[in-house]
């Protein structure tokens, strides 16, 4: 039995969990920052790294204590160096790097990003006899507050990229469209609550989707934000042109506008995220698709990759599509197993990208 500890601290949310042989939580914590950051309607690094500073220990505690465990008695402490808001890594990796120090045990850095995808390798606690983790070749949709991609996954630790943004994550889309409309932060939950009871064909907004595999959503931002400035404009009220943040709940919009403007961007995002992965599916003939990041627990995105995708889906259950230590102890278990451990110069990386194959070269 292989008992990981995993250490999240790429951005708000301080991540502690034991992970056994990568596939079973035996216990795991999630602090959520969302309340702190609320007021400045996105993330603010400085008071984020800070909480974390104060939450890390308690958190790694408790869950040390409910898993019966001591540091040393753990096979190696995995931890997130990359990517995310530096001041926030270098938390979590102190920490870690610490705790492995004092206790004799080896260290391994994790990519935040292969993190997401190992999300789908974990065992849900509800999951039946029957569950399995998903067969290679896996193509994987990472779609988060910080990074949409669409990777082929071959083996374990064997990645290659298929397409992704170029410019914002489709998460964020959903945080500045939720701010447009002044429904708050985080705005993924805000607009996936509010769209439910809107009209998901009254505004055409465009596609997401660009050449080959690849999205941009920043035009889609752009483009509700016209459409909320020319509702505005027909309604009489004026809220200047560069509308950067409406506080929550002071819309100038009536409630069923803002829900269907809400349900037709989820509608075109949902859209472009599930023909593109199809897409893919085809091309590259993958077994299985994982879906994962943030963004993977929307309603409605889950229910149309289940029906419409023609192979087996893996959608993490919604504690493990949000940031947390599982994925990175789970993630930290296949680096162990490859034999991979870091020094205690290991340095964090804000830009860090997953480790993919080079062009052309096929799985031997
Ligand atoms: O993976 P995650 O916790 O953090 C990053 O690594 O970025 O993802 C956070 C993102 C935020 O942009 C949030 O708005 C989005 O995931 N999100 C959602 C939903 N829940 C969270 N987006 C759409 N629908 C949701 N239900
Ligand atoms: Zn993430």
């Amino acid at each position: 039995m292989v008992h990981i500890l995993g250490i999240e601290t790429s951005c708000d949310e301080t991540g502690v969990a034991v992970v056994r042989d990568g596939e079973h939580i035996v216990a795991h914590r999630v602090a959520s920052q969302a309340d702190l950051h609320r007021k400045y309607g996105g993330v603010f690094p400085e008071v984020a790294a800070r909480q974390h500073v104060v939450t890390i220990y308690p958190l790694i505690r408790e869950v040390l204590t409910e898993a019966g465990l001591t540091p040393a008695s753990l096979d190696a402490i995995a931890v997130t160096r990359g990517p995310g808001l530096v001041g926030s890594l270098l938390v979590g990796v102190n920490v870690a790097k610490g705790l492995a120090w004092a206790a004799g045990v080896p260290l391994i850095g994790v990519n935040h990003l292969e993190g997401h995808i190992y999300s789908n390798w974990v065992r849900p606690p509800d999951a039946g006899a029957s569950w399995r983790p998903p067969s290679f070749p896996t193509l994987a949709l990472i779609v988060s507050g910080g990074h949409t991609e669409l990777i082929l996954m071959e083996d374990h630790g064997r990645y290659r990229r298929l397409g992704g943004t170029l410019d914002d994550a489709a998460g964020e889309a959903f945080d500045k469209v939720a701010r447009v409309l002044g429904l708050g932060y985080p705005g993924g939950p805000a607009i996936q609550r509010v769209a439910a009871q809107g009209d998901p064909t009254r505004f055409s907004f465009p596609s997401p989707r660009q050449p080959g595999l690849n999205f941009s959503f920043s035009g889609l931002k752009t483009a509700v934000l016209r459409q909320v400035q020319a509702l505005e404009r027909a309604a009489g009220v004026e809220t200047g042109l560069e509308r950067r943040m409406v506080p929550a709940g002071r819309q100038a919009l009536d409630p069923q506008t803002v829900a269907d403007l809400a349900a037709s961007f989820q509608r075109v995002v949902v859209e472009g995220l599930v023909e593109a992965t199809l897409e893919a599916v085809h091309r590259t003939q993958a077994a299985h698709v994982c879906v994962c990041g943030g963004v993977a627990a929307n309603a409605l995105l889950r229910r149309e990759m289940q029906a419409r995708m023609p192979v087996p889906v893996s959608i993490p259950p919604l504690f493990l599509c949000m940031d947390n230590g599982v994925m990175i102890a789970a993630a930290g278990y296949y680096a162990w197993r490859r034999g991979e451990r870091h020094g205690w110069d290991m340095d964090v990386d804000a830009g860090l990208t997953l480790p993919t194959l080079p062009e052309g070269e096929s799985k031997a």
